[in-house]
């Protein structure tokens, strides 16, 4: 048994979120989480929504409320979502908690005492008409490089270059036209080539042990080849503020959002200690050598967790060049797994809120339920390459695959032993056909345990649907339909109870993937209570002011075991209900009509 830190990452609060984001940090986590209570690890899963930044601030502006005001809006928003998609978080918080601040805070200081924290002086926009600070992202500019008109002040889109603001020509402000203004400002700088050695020592490292996806390791390797000192503090009044005399009460000078976000891993971990009783707990996942930690995220997040959280934790605990001390949290764990997931387009295209081209969380749960939306993503989603959700396909795997495959064998066992027997019945002597289906089923044990482990949730889904194939295949071949009269109710006993073995350890397989489904068969198969345990959320006061808000945490301890346990004879079973639901596929042109229609009311809203 080990300690298991799953850190997933924290979704922004400047809208609610799309189903291209759960592929790609929610389901994927959820799964591995849940396996590994499953298979009697000591699992850690945190995470909450990341409330500070440009964004947020860019929105409230232009709704004319407080950046809070937002943040509070669509913390609730996702955190309700997230908890209806059944992601068993222990605590999915928020980066506004005082907890929060004061451990960004700790970090900070840790970091600059070590000598990590570097100050410079460098040229920042503002923009005249309202001195506030433009960020780069919002300024735009022919590139100074290929000459492309539409450069932003971060990076050419274009050419790919990394830019500064003040190299573009022509620099304009993306949020008004006018022409920015270049001032003299001074911000602390992570001290990356300080640190290089560490982390390049920690990749190898990592990159022995073979198990990070390919593309991810290459990606971060490569990341190393040009460090630069990185700055960790903005020019904005929305953030953590500077934990440093001169710096504390400056109203504009603000941590960088990436700085404190991956933070909450560490300050997520304390807080769910804080609410347990035992504010030391988190220890167990975060100083002894022996935890492992995996942190789950879109690839558009590598860069923060293979690079820059490595370095802040580094440099908190005194371990580049220039040495130091470990601060109060003592020598924290690195990251062992990176686990990054590709992009999921959306029937052939880019996601994209502002064209409206977009499908939202809540609206596939409110018209489809959990289910469909977590097999889809597991069985098709964007784990190892780019993929692309369609309504098409996502209609005809629900139809075909959850429905007409696992559904059809759960319902038809159910209602034969239901009809014949009404309760489990005994089993008589096993021919090889009952041998090998049991055989097949236990053996899926330890298959599909090491894909989830490995995090290959493609492979995993589909060695548990090719077992529902097999036992399918089984009814087929014993026909108990055919098996009547008191001569054949002996075999008939034999082969449903097998079946409803079969089925019941095929349910354990398939919990990690859909836990909603998997406490429903639960039930059908005779069954009280749940299953699987399921996340709540649940309303909290700040742990260090009055402020209140939703977290998601659970009750997991009830886990059921990753184990084919026997079944019990005598259970009663009832005539079922299915227990998943089939769409007609003529929504498939109603969802692409009212994605169109959306597109459409987005163009007239942003003409
Ligand atoms: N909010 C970021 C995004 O949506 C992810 C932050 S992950 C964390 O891309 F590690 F920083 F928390
Ligand atoms: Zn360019």
């Amino acid at each position: 048994m080990s300690k298991v830190l799953s850190a997933v990452a924290w979704p922004y609060t400047n809208g609610p979120r799309h189903i291209g984001h759960v592929a790609g940090f929610g389901v994927p986590s959820d799964v591995f989480s849940r396996y590994m209570r499953m298979a009697g690890h000591d699992v850690l899963m945190v995470s909450g929504t990341d409330e500070h930044g440009t964004p947020i601030l860019v929105l409230a502006e232009k709704e004319g409320v407080t950046p809070q005001e937002v943040a509070d809006r669509y913390n609730r928003v996702i955190a309700t979502d997230l908890t209806d998609l059944g992601l068993a978080y222990d605590l999915f918080t928020r980066t506004t908690t005082r907890n929060h601040y004061l451990v960004a805070q700790e970090l900070f200081v840790g970091c600059h005492a070590n000598g990590y924290m570097i100050e410079q002086t460098t040229r920042g926009a503002i923009s005249p008409s309202t001195g506030r600070t433009l960020p780069d992202r919002y300024i735009e500019g022919t590139c100074p490089i290929c000459s492309y008109p539409e450069a932003r002040g971060d990076q050419c889109d274009n050419c790919g270059n990394q830019l500064d603001a003040d190299e573009l020509i022509n620099p304009r402000s993306k949020i008004n036209g006018e022409t920015p203004e270049f001032v003299e400002t001074q911000h602390f700088f992570l001290d990356l080539p300080a640190l290089a050695d560490a982390l390049s020592e920690w990749l190898d490292e990592r990159e022995a042990s073979g198990t990070w996806r390919p593309n991810v390791i290459k990606f971060s390797k490569n990341l190393l080849e040009d460090v630069r000192p990185r700055a960790m503090t903005r020019d904005i009044d929305w953030g953590i503020p500077v934990p440093l005399d001169g710096w504390r009460d400056n109203p504009n000078k603000r941590l960088y959002v990436w700085f404190d976000a991956v933070i909450g891993y560490l300050s997520a971990s304390i807080e769910w200690a804080r609410r347990l009783g035992e504010p030391e707990r988190w220890r167990e996942w975060w100083n002894d050598p022996d935890a492992v930690s995996y942190y789950f995220q879109g690839k558009d997040n590598i860069t923060f967790h293979s690079q820059i959280w490595p370095a802040e934790l580094l440099a908190y605990a005194g371990r580049g060049s220039r040495g130091g001390e470990p601060g109060d949290y003592g020598v924290l764990d690195l990251p062992t797994e990176v686990v990054a997931s590709e992009f999921m387009t959306m029937e052939g295209r880019q996601f994209s809120t502002s064209r409206g081209h977009v499908i939202y969380v809540r609206e596939v749960l409110d018209r489809y339920g959990p289910d469909p939306l977590r097999y889809f993503i597991c069985a098709a989603g964007p784990e190892n390459q780019d993929s692309d959700f369609t309504w098409a396909e996502f209609i005809q795997r629900n139809n075909s695959e959850l429905v007409a495959g696992w559904g059809n064998l759960v319902n038809r066992t159910a209602s034969m032993i239901a009809k014949s027997f009404g309760e489990i019945p005994p089993r008589g002597p096993l021919e090889p056909v009952d041998e090998a289906l049991l055989a097949t089923v236990r053996d899926a044990f330890d298959t599909v345990g090491g894909l989830i482990e490995r995090q290959r949730f493609k492979q995993g889904i589909g060695e548990v649907m090719r077992v529902v194939g097999d036992a399918n295949k089984y009814v087929t071949e014993t026909e108990p339909f055919k098996l009547k009269g008191d001569d054949q109710r002996e075999r008939l006993g034999t082969v449903l109870h097998v079946l409803a073995q079969a089925v019941v350890c095929i349910n354990t397989l398939m919990a990690p993937f859909l836990p909603h489904g998997a406490n429903r068969v639960h039930r059908v198969m005779g069954g009280t209570g749940d299953f699987v345990p399921m996340p709540r959320l649940e309303d909290v006061t700040d742990l260090d002011g009055d402020e209140s808000y939703p977290i998601i945490t659970g009750e997991y301890s009830s886990t059921p075991r990753w184990e084919c346990t026997s079944v019990v004879v005598g259970t009663p079973i009832a005539k079922p209900t299915p227990v998943f639901t089939k769409f007609d596929p003529a929504v498939v042109e109603e969802e692409i009509e009212r994605m169109r229609r959306g597109e459409g009311d987005e163009a007239v809203a942003g003409a």
